[in-house]
This record gives C-alpha cells, structure tokens and sequence, in this order.
C-alpha cells in the first residue's frame, strides 16, 4: 500500500511540475484562451535577477498565461537557441531579457516572419530596426548611472582632488553595462577632481566582483577612494576582498552600487555599503499587462520606464523592513 501510494505522490509531483512551464510547483488549469508565453531569462547570475524571476513567475500564472521559461545561465547563444525553440512551438509571444544588446537581428526577424510578436523586459537590444520587437518594459540604467555619479559627487563634498575610482562593470556588452558606465562618467567627468583609475567586468556575480576587487587591491594598493559597482552582488563581493586587505569598506574606500536588494541594505546597516541605487526587478504583474495588449494586437508605448530612488546607509534601518527583494 505505501508503495503505491508512494508512486502515485511522485506521478502528481511530475504531473504537477510539467504544468507549471516555470517548475514552481502546483498552479490552476490554463484556460482555454491562455495566452502561451516563452520566456527566456538571462541567468541567475544575481539576488536581483533571482527577484526578477520570481516575479515573471507568479504573473505569467494559469488561467490566463502557459509559460514556458528557460534559462539562458548568462550565455547569447543558449538564448537564441530558447527562442527558436519558442518559435517552432509556436508560442503566442516571446518575452526575454537579453544578456547582451547585439546580435538579435536573424532571430528577432524569424519570430516576426512566424507572427510571433516580442516583448523585450529589462534589457534593451540594439537592432536595425525596432519594429522587430512590440515593446521594452525596463529601467533607466543609464540615469541609474548618473545618479550613482550625483552620490558620489556629493559624498566627496570638501574633498580635495584627485579622487580615485575603480569601477566594476556588468557583463560585457549587456545594455545595464553600457548604459550605467556612460550615465556615470558623463556625471563624473564634469569634476576634475575624479579620476576613474581602473575599469573591469565582474560580470555582474560576487565572486567575480571578489576576484576583479582582489586585482584592483593589488594592482592599485591604498589608493582606491571610491568603487562604483554596476550591482550590488559584485559589490558585496568586493567587500569581502577589501576587508581580506585589512581595509575597512565604507571608510576607506566609500561604495556605491545599483539594484538596492535586501543585500545591500544588510551591508548598508553594517557599514560597509555608503549607498545604493535601486533597481527595480519586479516588473511581472506589468509585463503581464503588455503582453495581454500586445496579444490582443492593441497599440503599447514602445518604451515603459519603471520608477525608483536612491538609499543611503542612514535610512538602511528604517527601510529594510519594507523591502520586497
Ligand atoms: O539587467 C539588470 C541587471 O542585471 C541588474 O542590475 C543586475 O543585478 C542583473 O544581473
């Protein structure tokens, strides 16, 4: 008797998880006018992007949505493949997150020949023509940049120059990486004080935030003033690094970064993050919104923003409580 109950809890386990497009587990039935979606996501490579997917998960959820997601582990040519494979299913659109901005045209131009239309979320491309994709539901990276720059202008108020900087970027050739590092050094090159000594792709994870900081250290000893980190992981990461050379982050060398996860703020509360930028990664329940008008073939803003603010390490206590990633 246990052994068939056995086997027939692990049937409605394998039952369950095919159902779910997503394996989250368990949902309600599709109905029958569900609007099939194939999402491609760039990876895991953050506590941001872990959000991020959490959020594309608990909207595109029976009766109204069949998802089909997959996982690009930060690689173009696995996403590529993803969304041909939507393409061959014939899904009612295709949603992704591109990992870099170039490279889409072939592709993008397939899912328009098979009528599928494309929702770009949080990530721009780069293409010959924007009407290969309906619409881009993202932040602002590139003002995300500036106000990181406006911080630390800020921050360095009375300082006498030159104040050096290092910056970690995201991953090469991905539009948060581009667009944050233009956003910063339009801000910062207004003030000859700063001077941004070194430059490098932590590819957006800790433990290449670690390695890349660990590189600046031993490259540039004590003279690193400030680090701008396009995200709060590799931030995190570098502090780690910084606090293995017997430096105190936050004090000696003041630190900025972007996205504003719950990370962040526990660093902040600790004293070794100055301030963070955020970045909102909750973006299903309106990406939900503009692939339903978009199936529906209503018109859609081709560009929607998404609001956020800047935190410092004074408000960490009071507004951690209150965070949602
Ligand atoms: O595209 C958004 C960026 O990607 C986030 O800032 C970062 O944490 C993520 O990996």
């Amino acid at each position: 008797m246990r052994k068939i109950l056995g086997m027939a809890a692990l049937l409605c386990a394998a039952v369950l998880a095919g159902c779910s497009g997503g394996g989250e587990g368990g949902q309600a039935a599709a109905g029958e006018d569900a609007i099939t979606v194939g999402f491609s996501q760039v990876g895991a490579e953050s506590e941001w992007r872990t959000a991020n997917t959490r959020s594309v998960k608990e909207a595109l959820v029976a009766p109204d949505f069949t998802l089909r997601f997959s996982d690009a582990q930060q690689k173009q040519e696995n996403q590529i493949k993803a969304l041909r494979s939507f393409i061959a299913q014939g899904v009612d659109v295709i949603a992704f997150s591109p990992v870099v901005e170039t490279g889409w045209d072939t592709v993008l131009r397939e899912a328009k020949a098979a009528n599928i239309p494309v929702v770009l979320t949080d990530r721009a491309v780069n293409v010959s023509d924007d009407a290969l994709y309906a619409t881009l539901i993202g932040s602002d990276f590139v003002e995300e940049g500036r106000r990181a720059a406006r911080w630390v202008i800020e921050d360095s108020q009375g300082k006498d120059g030159p104040i050096r900087i290092v910056e970690l970027q995201g991953t090469v050739g991905s539009a948060p990486a581009n667009d944050r590092m233009r956003g910063f050094k339009e801000v910062i090159d207004g003030d000859s004080r700063f001077e941004i000594v070194r430059s490098q792709s932590g590819d957006f994870t800790r433990a290449r935030g670690k390695e890349v900081m660990e590189a600046f250290l031993k490259a540039e000893g004590d003279g690193i003033d400030v680090l701008f980190a396009h995200n709060d992981d590799m931030a995190i990461g570098a502090i780690q690094a910084i606090e293995e050379a017997g430096r105190k982050p936050g004090t000696d060398i003041r630190i900025v970064s972007i996205d504003g996860v719950r990370g962040a703020f526990e660093a902040m509360k600790a004293g070794k993050l100055n301030a963070t930028v955020e970045c909102n990664p909750l973006l299903g329940p309106q990406l939900a919104d503009l692939i339903r008008e978009v199936h529906a073939g209503r018109e859609v803003p081709k560009r929607v923003m998404v609001e956020e603010g800047v935190f410092t390490q004074d408000q960490a206590d009071a507004e951690l409580p209150n965070r949602k990633y």
